[in-house]
């Protein structure tokens, strides 16, 4: 039997995981969706839902991985529990719907570095984004990006993507705390910042309710949770670490690199008087793409943000590829290029209708996040809460030495309140889909 790689670095494990949670998720999907969803009351459901289900069902993933020591698939008959095997297929089709229209804004993300350098979007970010968005252009990029993830992935190039993920988590940062700061000078920053950031007290409870779809969707997507790519990253661990300081370290990055993401985008919009609520999934392009447009500098600056933004979703892309790619050579045993080759081109395929038109990227973004996504979770917190719960704490406690009150909380809470807030955001994103649909 062949030696079961392990992280070749300490940091490669966080790196990695990081890499996959910082993405799209965090700077083109969180924003839009705040906007969009009335500002300052989403950020608090948000925040709430990633401490109370993000970080509990992350640590499920963490320990099935590496007590399992396997793919999504095989972890659980490893562990003893083969008729949970199906959570994997679940977590391999919602896979296929996320990188069908992932590639798509990956795609967009190409056409904005190229806009940067022609001056394309300056002056011009609706026009820009609308032509960008859907239709031929959107199809031949998201071509294109998926191309570039399937070679990554055939090659198994790992550690170039332990390296792309030092590079590229600080100058995003850098970035956007630069066009952060841009924006704090501009006229409409301050009611940007009261609409991200002031939430409404006398109806926050009433709004965060209603908000609990988008936001627990959004909690999953962007921690990669859900689909089994954390298991398939602990699977790789070779030592005891302390794997809540672990989680809380990549929820903490991913959390400040969505907030700082916010904090560039909304003073823009307000600064040219974008309804925030009106814009939908182009909201977030067409805010950068103006602030790049008016700064001074500013198609080097967009060239530099969008090529970051590029290896953002290229690490992130790849975790999800990884996954379904590892499940297939393990389970059909096939080998690893033309496995690649022929999943990274049904994906495509899959996602062709969310390139033609944003009505079907909507769709898919609905049916991978408020259905699959937070089905997966579901099955995770009950697996892990209810059936697997003594080894899942043991497991936990390795590495982490008088933990036992912790593990005890962390049980009880994946036990009741994660399992009751999933369950009720899947019926609500299955009534949210079927409307979608009747609608169509
Ligand atoms: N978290 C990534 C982002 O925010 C997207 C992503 C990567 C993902 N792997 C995933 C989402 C697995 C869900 C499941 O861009």
């Amino acid at each position: 039997m062949a030696i079961r790689e392990t992280w070749a670095t300490r940091i490669g494990f966080i790196l990695a995981a990081v890499g996959s949670a910082v993405g799209l998720g965090n700077i083109w999907r969180f924003p839009f969706l705040t906007a969009e969803s009335g500002g300052a009351a989403f950020l608090v459901a948000y925040l709430i839902l990633i401490v109370v289900i993000g970080l509990p069902v992350m640590l499920v993933e963490f320990v099935i991985g590496r007590r399992a020591k396997q793919n999504v698939v095989g972890a659980f008959p490893e562990i003893g529990a083969p008729t949970w095997k199906f959570i994997g297929a679940i977590g391999a089709l919602a896979g296929f719907v996320i990188l069908s229209y992932y590639s798509v804004v990956g795609g967009w993300v190409i056409q904005y570095i190229v806009g940067s350098v022609t001056g394309g979007y300056a002056g011009n970010a609706e026009a820009f984004f609308g032509s960008a968005a859907e239709g031929t252009n959107a199809l031949a990029y998201d071509l294109l990006f998926m191309a570039i993830v399937a070679g990554i992935v055939s090659l198994g190039v790992r550690d170039g993507l332990e390296r792309a993920a030092k590079v590229m988590i600080p100058s995003v940062v850098g970035l956007l705390v630069i066009l952060a700061a841009y924006g704090a000078t501009l006229s409409g920053a301050s009611e940007g910042y009261a609409y991200y950031l002031s939430p409404d007290m006398s109806t926050i409870v009433g709004d965060a309710i209603s908000l609990l779809p988008d936001a627990a969707g959004q909690a999953f997507f962007t921690l990669s949770l859900g689909m089994g790519v954390m298991i398939t990253y602990a699977s790789y661990l070779g030592e005891d670490r302390n794997l809540l300081h672990d989680s809380l370290l990549i929820v903490a990055v991913d959390t400040f690199v969505a907030i700082l993401a916010g904090l560039a985008v909304f003073p823009f919009l307000f600064a040219q008087g974008v309804d925030p609520g009106a814009g939908g999934v182009g909201t977030t392009f067409v805010g950068l793409a103006s602030a790049f447009g008016t700064l001074p500098g500013g198609q080097v600056v967009g060239f530099v943000f969008f090529s970051m933004l590029f290896l953002a979703a290229l690490t992130s892309a790849f975790s999800i590829l990884e996954v379904i790619v590892s499940f297939a050579i393990d389970t059909f045993d096939v080998d690893r290029r033309p496995a690649t080759v022929a999943i990274a081109a049904v994906i495509f395929l899959v996602g062709v209708p969310t390139a033609m038109s944003l009505d079907y990227l909507t769709l898919y973004d609905a049916i991978a996040n408020q259905i699959l996504l937070i089905g997966g979770g579901l099955l995770l917190a009950i697996f892990g809460g209810w059936f697997f719960a003594s080894e899942a704490s043991d497991e936990l406690r390795r590495g982490m030495p008088g933990g036992e009150t912790l593990t005890t909380v962390w049980i009880w809470v994946l036990r009741v309140p994660v399992v009751l807030v999933l369950a009720y955001v899947l019926y609500n994103g299955i009534v949210a889909v079927a409307g979608i649909v009747g609608g169509m």
